[in-house]
């Protein structure tokens, strides 16, 4: 948060704003990773936040973390309802009277969707229409939604451009793609403000380390920390570009608050415009986690196959945001890293595995 203040002059000058002028904010999938990190940043800025999740992957956990990180005074700003973005009634309770929509509540990776397609389709798509319909009829000022690099598909051109996809390979990327026709379906025909964000590989505190789905970050942390095998999936050249939480938080409140026409019904790619190859990764996550704990330096991977849905190479062309919103990201990689491995360490504290 201190760093998102600093981000840029564009950031500093957008928080003053919102901090002198207070607006109705919410966040949907805000006991999850990134809408917790919403949710913590909005209220440290004085804004009233509403907070939507059935806890289908979100925990209440996160929440707890964010009331003591933010303290009463800010935590009375918030108001959370469990409830499920496929009940279109729960949408619209939720749209009431918000100025702001930050739409992160969907299920999450490619594994998950190829195994039940009828899940993901029907929160990430059902739900997701449900959402823009509540929005609409609720005259929000902007719908900003998480969209995904999964839409760039089989295109295999780098740095990724907005406005070159491919096909989908997943299920997860035909609902992030839909997510994004819907949108700007919505934008000519009813003239709903929107912008899609699509998130590459983003990364922090509060990331699920847990479950078949956890995404590599969380996942080879956490089995650092407990002493557990590392696999690689294939050969450890498969490369992404990955995005600390910070950066997508900034992203979302500049896009939420832009007044240029010009930025709105967009979508836009949220990532550093960097590439690291997974071997890579996994060094630095070694070497940073061994500073925590000696005995993670002789952690040594285990490569596996390859897994099915996965691009090969991922990389953003970030110019399209730095022009239209400003967006400037404050940490690569390895700053984000540092500053996300803490909450891992605390979180599988000593004693739990050999690592300890
Ligand atoms: N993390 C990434 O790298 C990444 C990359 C691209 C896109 N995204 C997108 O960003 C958004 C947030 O992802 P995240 O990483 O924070 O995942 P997450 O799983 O931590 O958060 C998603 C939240 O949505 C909630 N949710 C799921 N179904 C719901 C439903 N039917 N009704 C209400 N709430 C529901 C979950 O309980 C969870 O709290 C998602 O839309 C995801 O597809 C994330």
């Amino acid at each position: 948060m201190a760093s998102l203040s600093s981000a840029t002059p564009a950031v500093a000058t957008l928080c003053a704003r919102l901090r002198a002028q207070p607006a109705r904010w919410l966040v949907t999938g805000s006991a999850g990773f990134i809408g917790s990190h919403l949710v913590e940043t909005l209220l440290r800025l004085g804004q009233t936040v509403v907070g939507l999740d059935n806890f289908a992957t979100g925990h209440r956990r996160n929440l707890d973390e964010v009331r003591a990180l933010v303290g009463p005074e800010r935590w009375h700003l918030h108001r959370f309802m469990e409830a499920d973005i496929r009940d279109l009634q729960a949408c619209r309770e939720a749209c009431r009277d918000v100025d702001y929509v930050l739409h992160q509540a969907a299920l999450g990776s490619v594994t998950r969707s190829l195994t039940n397609p009828l899940a993901t389709n029907a929160t990430n798509v059902d739900g997701f229409l449900n959402m823009l319909v509540a929005a609409r009829d609720a005259g929000v000022k902007r719908f900003v939604y998480a969209a995904s690099s999964s839409t760039y598909g089989d295109h295999e051109a780098l740095p990724k451009v907005e406005e070159r996809i491919g096909r989908p390979l997943s299920p997860y990327a035909v609902s992030k793609l839909v997510n994004e026709l819907y949108a700007e379906v919505f934008a000519r025909c009813y003239a709903l403000p929107s912008i899609g964000l699509r998130y590459f590989n983003v990364f922090g505190a509060r990331q699920d380390p847990e479950g078949a789905y956890a995404a590599v970050i969380p996942r080879w942390t956490r089995a650092m920390l407990l002493g557990e095998p590392v696999t690689v999936n294939g050969d450890g050249e498969t490369s992404r570009d990955f995005c600390f939480v910070d950066n997508a938080v900034q992203a979302n409140l500049l896009a939420a608050t832009t007044d240029d026409p010009a930025a709105v019904n967009q979508v836009y790619n949220v990532a550093v415009d960097d590439r690291t190859s997974l071997k890579r990764l996994f060094e630095i996550l070694r070497t940073v986690l061994a500073e925590f704990r000696p005995a993670v330096e002789e952690v040594r991977p285990e490569y596996g196959d390859f897994r099915p849905g996965d691009v090969r190479h991922s990389q953003a062309d970030i110019g399209k945001a730095r022009r239209l919103l400003g967006y400037l990201p404050s940490h690569r990689l390895e700053e984000g890293v540092r500053v996300a491995m803490p909450w891992y360490v605390a979180r599988f504290a000593v004693g739990e595995g050999v690592c300890a």
